[in-house]
């Protein structure tokens, strides 16, 4: 009821003139032109008293009746509109849409972003941009990185690299792969470095940005390298279950003989995620070195599969890695028993997983790229590039 109290606290200032008279000692000091303003001043005062009084009634009436309406949920709008109804009155509604606004901002980072919100396949017509599945192949100019810097912004995610540095492969690659990685990968946002070696002592001394951190695991060192390939999808599916999947929201694995070139950001990001080898982005399938012997768990027929990933790279959420691992790595121990070994090795298995599982989302081979082949015109900014594969000095066994 505060607007009624300032409405009767106005009476409270008086005339100069009443004043001069009642501060005098008797009335009759008071003039007789003094007397007559003084009867006008009282018939003033009791018109306004009269009007201050009415205003007062109808006033309250007002308020009143608009505390009804707006208390009753049948006539008002909603409950949210109780308790502040008041200053609502006054402020022509102010509050009202303010809330409004407050609530769709809220909606908006709730909400899931939508592929066409970011994602226009249409901005590379020579290369395929969606797959049969309707999953996004993410090129070039294809992704509006604002848009989805804004929404993973906004969720504070926390995004995890896997690298493997085994033996000789260590002084050979793992100090450009991390330097780079430092530099280029999800910029602007939390990472965690977890870097698998045979040995620790090893590590190169390198200065992370303040968003990185790193963990270091020793691994026990396989005699082939085929091996050490293979146990990486049981390794990583053991860290997952034991820490990873509480650390990050997303999580690559990657190989440690590649750097990064240009900014490898939040448009990579997805449930499964899959990456086109870089020779074989337009070849025909029937051309693919799936592993076409039926007696491995790898065994893809001809006239079957979508692309050729590379394991060079892959990733998801937690969950999604764990699973690609793990069946990965059945897949590799069945092989064993049945004394056979898939051509490509773990590439060979999750070749299998993906035709199985389809990824649901495609990174183009501008993500990983081999110079090798040259520079044709698809290939628009280099996100990481193979490093020169020295397998005589890095593999024990060729
Ligand atoms: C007050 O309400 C009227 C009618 O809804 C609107 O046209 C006007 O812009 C409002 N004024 C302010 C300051 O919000
Ligand atoms: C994990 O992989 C298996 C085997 O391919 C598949 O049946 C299952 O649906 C996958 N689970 C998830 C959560 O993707």
């Amino acid at each position: 009821m505060e607007a009624s109290s300032q409405i009767s606290n106005r009476p409270a200032v008086q005339s100069p003139t009443a004043s001069a008279c009642t501060s005098g000692a008797d009335a009759g000091s008071c003039g007789p032109e003094t007397m007559f303003a003084r009867s006008l001043w009282e018939k003033i005062m009791n018109v306004k008293g009269k009007v201050i009084l009415s205003m007062l009634v109808v006033s309250t009436v007002i308020v009143v009746f608009w505390e009804y309406i707006n208390r009753n949920p049948e006539l008002g709008d909603s409950g949210s509109q109780k308790g502040w109804w008041f200053p609502n009155w006054f402020e022509n509604g102010t509050h009202n849409s303010q809330e409004e606004e407050d609530i769709e901002r809220e909606k908006e980072d709730n909400e899931e972003l939508q592929l066409s919100d970011w994602f226009n396949p249409e901005k590379r017509p020579k290369v395929v941009t969606v797959t049969s599945w309707k999953a996004p192949v993410v090129w070039e100019g294809t992704y509006n990185r604002a848009i989805l810097e804004n929404y993973y912004g906004k969720q504070k995610i926390t995004v995890g690299l896997t690298v493997f540095a085994i033996g000789r492969y260590i002084e050979h690659y793992l100090e450009e792969f991390l330097t780079s990685a430092n530099k280029y990968f999800m910029v602007g946002h939390k990472v965690i470095f977890y870097i698998m070696m045979d040995d620790v002592s090893r590590l190169p001394l390198i200065e992370l940005g303040p968003l990185r951190s790193f963990k270091v695991f020793e691994v026990k060192p396989e005699k082939r390298w085929q091996d050490i390939s293979m146990m990486r999808m049981k390794t990583i599916g053991e860290h997952i279950v034991n820490h990873i999947q509480y650390e990050v929201d997303f999580l690559f694995c990657m190989d440690v003989d590649q750097v990064f070139q240009d900014t490898f950001g939040v448009e990579t990001l997805g449930q499964s995620v899959a990456q086109l080898q870089a020779w074989w982005y337009k070849a025909d399938p029937l051309e693919f070195t799936y592993e076409r012997r039926k007696e491995s768990a790898a065994f893809i027929p001809y006239g079957e599969g979508d692309f050729y990933y590379h394991a060079a790279i892959f990733g998801g959420t937690p969950i999604q890695v764990l699973n690609i691992t793990q069946e990965c790595f059945k897949g590799i121990l069945q092989d064993k028993k049945n004394d056979i070994e898939a051509e490509w090795h773990d590439e060979s298995h999750l070749n299998k997983y993906f035709l199985l599982n389809k990824p649901t989302k495609i990174l183009s081979p501008e993500y990983c790229w081999d110079y090798q082949i040259g520079l044709p015109a698809d290939i628009k900014t280099v996100k990481v590039s193979w490093q020169t594969k020295e397998y005589n000095l890095v593999r024990t066994n060729i």
